[in-house]
């Protein structure tokens, strides 16, 4: 297996540049995720590393092998690359059946005909998808479809496989399921598995790292999921990667005052641990609707229910603190046992369980 680094890349169209220097080290044998926002430069990415464009400057290496470098005039072939490639719209061929879509990589490289049996077999049993050999693609779900291209990627034993978008034209159910399969892939064949997607629950869920990048293809942040999730880099991160409130911050004394409140927000009061201090210069608490929970007593931050929405398990609030509306979200059940439930108008005291201090807010709200 290889491990896949862009170093420098520069991607131009005509006037538009898609990124300018671009730098992203997928490792041997991880499934590392491209995450972005529509038109970022993620399929770009993905074709330049297997070989369909070449960089305006910037080299591409695969293993140990530098496989684009423009200064010296070097770009190795597509079907060089040992690259397999699952594009969204890459279709499984509709009049040949599972067995000859995947079987038809092999049988152009004129594979011995034991040799392709037995390599066809065990990518068609890699995705589960034994015993539908003789289908039509039109006789399978959208999800057996994707797998059925996902098989015809792996038959020719890629180092390295590219997926773009590969689920988001399947029903939540299905996408749910075909991300155990593909972080299963990963581990039982150990190929590298690099995937775009603008899908931050996706990207949580598969990756052992990803990265995230913003509209104009700088990437803001590189780690765990974990890392990008508890961690973010910033304002744009944070809000990309769930429904994020930036509440305005005064700064009195190092204190943060929030608007609506006429004393300082207390931090030894919710879980501790989790909250840091303002540093100078705050102009933003950010936090998730999660972390803001409705109580009774000791309660943080003051404000009005503007708008209360049960979305069954749990209940969507809007709560004005002195004119900023904040999201906050309640357990439906919990809140029936501890009497918590409110109405359009009523006062309502907030805990806070979490919060990232901020310069500035995200651009444009990000995903939410
Ligand atoms: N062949 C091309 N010619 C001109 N512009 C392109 C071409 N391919 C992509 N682009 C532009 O590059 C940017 C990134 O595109 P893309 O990588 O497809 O985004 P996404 O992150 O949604 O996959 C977009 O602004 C797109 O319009
Ligand atoms: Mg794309």
């Amino acid at each position: 297996m290889a491990q896949v680094s862009l170093q420098q890349v520069a991607k131009t169209y005509d006037k538009h540049t898609v990124f300018s220097g671009l730098d992203l080290h997928v490792r041997d044998g991880e499934c590392f995720t491209l995450l972005g926002p529509s038109g970022c430069g993620k399929t770009v990415t993905l074709r330049l590393i297997a070989g369909f464009e070449q960089p305006t400057a910037g080299t591409v290496a695969i293993g140990p092998r530098t496989v684009s470098d423009p200064a010296r005039n070097l770009a190795e072939p597509p079907e060089a690359r040992r690259i397999g490639v699952v594009f969204q719209d890459y279709a499984v061929w509709p009049h040949r059946t599972v067995l000859e879509n995947v079987a038809y990589p092999l049988m152009i490289q004129n594979i011995p005909r034991p040799e392709l049996t037995e390599r066809v077999r065990l990518a068609i049993e890699q995705v589960n998808l034994t015993g539908l050999e003789a289908r039509l693609p039109g006789q399978l779900s959208g999800g057996q479809q994707q797998r059925v291209a996902l098989a015809r990627a792996l038959v020719s034993r890629p180092e390295v496989m590219l997926l773009d978008e590969p689920l988001c034209n399947l029903d939540a159910h299905l996408r749910e399921e075909m991300r155990f399969e593909i972080k299963e892939l990963q581990r039982t064949t150990g190929v590298t598995i690099l995937y775009v997607t603008h899908d931050q629950e996706i990207a949580l869920a598969i990756s052992d790292r990803l990265a995230v990048m913003d509209r104009a293809g700088n990437i803001r942040q590189t780690g765990t999921p974990e890392d990008i999730f508890e961690r973010p880099a910033d304002p744009f991160v944070f809000a990309f990667m769930g429904v994020a409130n930036f509440i305005p911050v005064a700064l009195e004394g190092g204190q943060a005052v929030l608007p609506g409140q006429d004393r300082p927000l207390d931090l030894d009061h919710g879980l501790a641990h989790t909250l840091s201090t303002p540093p100078p210069g705050t102009q933003f608490l950010a936090c998730r609707p999660s972390d803001l929970e409705p109580v009774r007593e000791s309660a943080q931050i003051f404000g009005r229910v503007r708008r209360k929405n049960l979305l069954g398990a749990e209940i969507d609030l809007r709560v004005d603190l002195g004119g900023t509306e904040v999201r906050v979200r309640q357990d439906t059940r919990q809140a029936l046992e501890q009497g918590l439930i409110f109405e359009e108008g009523d006062t309502c005291g907030l805990k806070l369980h979490a919060a990232h201090w901020f310069d500035h807010a995200a651009e444009n709200g990000g995903a939410a």
